[in-house]
């Protein structure tokens, strides 16, 4: 285990009937806020008059700032920032998915600087300070709820970059498990493995020998968040359900399942964000796509590891003895299939032709992360292995 500090400031509310509180965590910052939300689903679902009420009976006047969407863009954000600064607002509540927490961030830094919000994903500017946040979240998935990570895409560049600063650690975060209900079958799924993805990244990613107790709360999520999953859905109202996978989905990316592991990276990620910023396809379901193909490159040079991974998740033994590593990843896919998820870029109407294209756009992101093995060769290997 290598050194590390895990230091992770956001409180966390969590329970039925717990909307009401946000007025009250949002009071001691301020008594004007903006409120970010998406395209209408918090309407329809009656989340957004709990919040109005309490926001109003704390006294707080409200601007509001909807319409984010799915892959949240870099004009929105910037449209964001000027109702803030216009307004002269001093809090930002966030009532959404990863999409509207990752914009309501973005605003939070733009919001208190003079220059454009997208030199801190370029990094030619760094976080100072940042508007405080508070959110209400809506869909299990991101972890951005209790993070210090955005991500946003730069429309007019069709790059979707992320990156983390400390600074953006929402103050609060209320976790209502209800508030899911309403979630369809298939973006629950793309968040079940989106946050699936977020261990994954760090299991497979490590270069550390002897990481057992890593090992175990990582397999341990994934097993929970595959079970609920699959019996979600047949029960998209079962608040046990909702609750184990919000839970799950938040402790998968907030700095808890990396802790000791020394350096590790995001491959997956970097390849799936090029498949949303190129196609606007959901994060989960990209990542659907793309998880299998790089365990097929990765399992090439670590057998092993995928092999432990699929005999602590799926079981020791499979028809022929102990599963190794060709049948974990086959019974990933199943899993996949059984929770109605795409698995290749065909299902997503990708076409092979645009590999190329693909992996030129990712390789601006791996440069930024710093994936330096990963080329223009080697990332259109793996979606090639995505087909
Ligand atoms: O816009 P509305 O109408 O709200 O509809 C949304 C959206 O269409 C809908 N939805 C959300 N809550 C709902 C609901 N529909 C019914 N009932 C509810 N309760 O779901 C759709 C998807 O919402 P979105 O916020 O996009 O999904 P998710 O939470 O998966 O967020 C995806 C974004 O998170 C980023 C991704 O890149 C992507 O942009 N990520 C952020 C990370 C972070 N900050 O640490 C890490 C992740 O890896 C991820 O990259
Ligand atoms: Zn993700």
């Amino acid at each position: 285990m290598e050194n590390f500090v895990f230091h992770n400031p956001t409180k966390i509310i969590f329970g039925n009937n717990t909307i009401k509180q946000i007025g009250k965590e949002c009071k001691p910052y301020g008594d004007s806020v903006l409120l970010v939300y998406g395209k209408g689903s918090i309407r329809k679902n009656g989340i957004y008059q709990q919040v109005i009420s309490s926001l109003t009976e704390s006294g707080i006047d409200i601007v509001e700032h909807p319409d984010v969407q799915s892959n949240p863009v870099l004009s929105h954000v910037r449209k964001g920032i000027q109702l803030v600064k216009k307004n002269n607002c001093q809090v930002v509540c966030a009532v959404g998915g990863g999409s509207v927490i990752d914009e309501a961030k973005a605003i939070c830094a733009g919001s208190v600087v003079d220059f454009d919000v997208w030199k801190f994903f370029t990094g030619k500017k760094s976080i100072k300070k940042v508007l405080p946040l508070t959110c209400v979240l809506t869909l299990a998935a991101s972890g951005s709820e209790m993070n210090s990570g955005m991500v946003i895409t730069n429309d007019e560049k069709k790059l979707k970059f992320g990156f983390g600063n400390k600074r953006l650690h929402p103050k609060t975060s209320i976790l209502d498990p209800e508030t899911t209900y309403t979630v369809p079958a298939d973006y629950s799924a793309y968040g079940a493995v989106d946050a699936i993805s977020h261990v994954l990244e760090f299991y497979f990613t490590t270069q550390l020998q002897f990481t057992p107790v890593q090992d175990r709360f990582i397999e341990g999520l994934v097993i929970n968040i595959m079970e609920c999953c699959t019996q979600l859905m047949k029960d998209l109202t079962n608040y046990r359900l909702r609750a184990e996978l919000m839970w799950s989905s938040t402790l998968a990316l907030n700095g808890l399942s990396a802790a000791g592991l020394g350096k590790v990276g995001f491959p997956m990620h970097m390849i799936e964000h090029s498949l949303s910023a190129l196609y606007d396809v959901p994060h989960g379901a990209g990542l659907a796509v793309v998880i299998p193909g790089w365990l097929k490159f990765f399992k090439q040079s670590n057998p092993e590891r995928v092999k432990q991974f699929g005999q602590r998740v799926f079981g020791y033994h499979g028809k022929n003895g102990p599963i190794n590593q060709g049948e974990t990843i086959k019974l990933f896919i199943d899993w996949l299939k059984r929770v109605g998820c795409p698995t290749t870029l065909r299902e997503l109407a990708i076409p092979e032709e645009d590999i190329s294209k693909i992996a030129e756009n990712a390789t601006s992101l791996a440069k930024i992360w710093r994936l330096d093995r990963y080329d223009q060769e080697t990332i259109e290997t793996i979606l090639h292995l995505c087909r």
